[in-house]
């Protein structure tokens, strides 16, 4: 029988275990590393905020992953065959096939990006009053649900905020108070039921076949929709196929194609699924489709090119097809499961076990003495940049909203998240991480708090700007050059 459940890791004869890359690297962009005065001048200039900074002054760009993944020469290639046309490009008609191919689904609405969908599924579906349950809320996903007056309530599971666990589906959403929200709240009030694979705020954490069956169940009994927000959709696939008996021996195509047929809409980042840019709201309803259909040509574009641009849905539609591959859907896993085992082993609090998307460190213990209204894992995104040139995100407070009184509703996890674009980074940069990361951590007591010096009203992290709460940066650059001298 081929062997197929370690695919994409060997064994050395050293013993160690190591993800082994599955592609090769043919077309590569130049990187520097500038100077440790450089990133905290840098860091300076962009208001505390690591979305602020320019690629000029960064190393490795571990934001996000979001249109970051490398693209596969397929996907190149096509890009120069696109049918450009405003309306009927043969082009969507190959993004549609793969839709439909991919996550069995028939009826496409082209969207810019994922959250062009959430906009567009909000208005549709949300009023005042509405509340929607999910396992977990995602940033742009719950000021959508807002701006439409609707509430999100999260029945995330207790595993879901253990931060050192062993459970393989921290993404679960708890199906006994599911049940009990849709009888308590009305099931005339609930638009629909979210579900997120590969759970983004939480550490990218899965969710299981499961426990999706079971939301359907609900589902079914109350008659309501489910909507599936699959961005990260191939990941969740890879980890059921790795930690869910049954499905071992099933293909990913099998088992993403299960996971949409639980759904009723099903929505996506293409910037994240199928590394390219563009999004789309797939469903096998008429109805549906028809209700969410009118708001494409207005805020988007025409049905066939929803706002992306025709090379990038040729780009898309390979790109959906490749998800079907454990090469590219394990890869950046593979790489963060041996991160996160490698800064475990140095004890250095990481969200275990490692998930989807990045390594994701636990500010609230690598920072214990900064206090949540200073927002640690803001500091720590700050510092790290400063002493390694790695941009991270993060997901925590500062990420968070403040309540009606303007009092910071604090986050449930305060994360660093480092995200690993798919087959971007090679191992000795993963090491370099790993290396700058400890160095950090021996040098912890060092880093203070940070606060708003421009705060915007909604989603306050992609803009505001923030100072540190004393001379911490200094310090920790007089402490980087006395370890490491004229190193970078
Ligand atoms: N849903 C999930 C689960 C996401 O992770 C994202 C984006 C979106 C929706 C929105 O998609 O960016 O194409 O508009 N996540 C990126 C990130 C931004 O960095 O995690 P988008």
């Amino acid at each position: 029988m081929e062997k197929t459940q370690k695919k994409g890791i060997v064994k050395f004869f050293n013993g160690k275990e190591i993800p082994l890359e599955m592609h090769k690297v043919r077309i590569v962009q130049a990187l520097k590393l500038v100077p440790v005065e450089r990133r905290l001048k840098a860091i300076e200039e962009a208001g505390y905020n690591s979305f602020l900074l320019g690629t000029i002054d960064i190393f490795l760009d571990m934001l996000t992953d979001s249109g970051t993944n490398a693209m596969s020469d397929e996907q190149v290639s096509k890009m120069f065959v696109a049918d450009d046309a405003y309306a009927g490009s043969q082009s969507f008609v190959k993004f549609q096939k793969s839709v439909s191919d991919v996550f069995g689904k028939n009826l496409l609405l082209p969207v810019h990006q994922g959250r062009a969908a959430e906009n567009i599924i909000s208005q549709t579906f949300v009023r005042k009053g509405s509340v929607i349950p999910m396992n977990y809320h995602f940033t742009t996903t719950l000021a959508h649900i807002q701006l439409n007056g609707g509430k999100v309530v999260e029945l995330y599971t207790p595993e879901a905020m253990k931060i050192k666990s062993t459970h393989p589906f921290k993404g679960n959403i708890d199906i006994e108070k599911l049940d009990e929200l849709i009888i308590k709240t009305g099931p005339q009030n609930i638009p629909f039921i979210r579900m997120e694979a590969s759970t983004n705020l939480i550490g990218g954490q899965p969710f299981s076949m499961r426990n999706m069956k079971d939301v359907r169940k609900v589902a079914d009994k109350h008659g309501l929709i489910v909507v599936l927000d699959a961005s990260l959709i191939g990941e969740n696939a890879y980890f059921i196929r790795k930690r869910e008996a049954e499905y071992e021996d099933r293909s990913i195509g099998f088992i993403l194609n299960e996971m949409c047929s639980l759904s009723d809409i099903v929505y996506f980042s293409g910037r994240k699924v199928s590394s390219s840019r563009g999004g789309g709201i797939c469903t096998n309803n008429k109805d549906l489709y028809n209700k969410m259909k009118d708001l494409v040509p207005l805020y988007e574009g025409f049905l066939t090119y929803g706002g992306i641009s025709i090379r990038e849905i040729e780009a898309m539609t390979v790109g959906l097809y490749e998800t079907l591959l454990e090469d590219v859907v394990g890869q950046s896993p593979s790489f963060i499961n041996y991160t996160v085992k490698e800064l475990d082993k140095l004890g250095l609090p990481v969200i275990m076990p490692g998930g989807a998307l990045g390594c994701h460190v636990d500010a609230k213990q690598f920072l214990s003495h900064i206090p949540q209204s200073e927002y640690p894992a803001g500091a720590l995104v700050a510092a790290f940049y400063i002493i390694s040139g790695i941009r991270g995100m993060e997901r925590g407070t500062m990420s968070s909203i403040r309540d009606e009184n303007g009092v910071d509703i604090l986050a449930d996890l305060e994360l660093m998240r480092l995200a690993f674009p798919r087959r971007v980074f090679t191992l000795s940069q993963v090491e370099y991480l790993i290396d700058r990361l400890n160095w950090l951590y021996h040098n912890r007591q060092l880093v203070g708090g940070i606060r708003f010096v421009e705060e915007p009203p909604v989603l306050r992290f992609f803009t505001g700007r923030l100072e540190p709460i004393g001379q911490w940066p200094q310090k920790l650059v007089a402490k980087f050059k006395a370890d490491f001298g004229d190193s970078l």
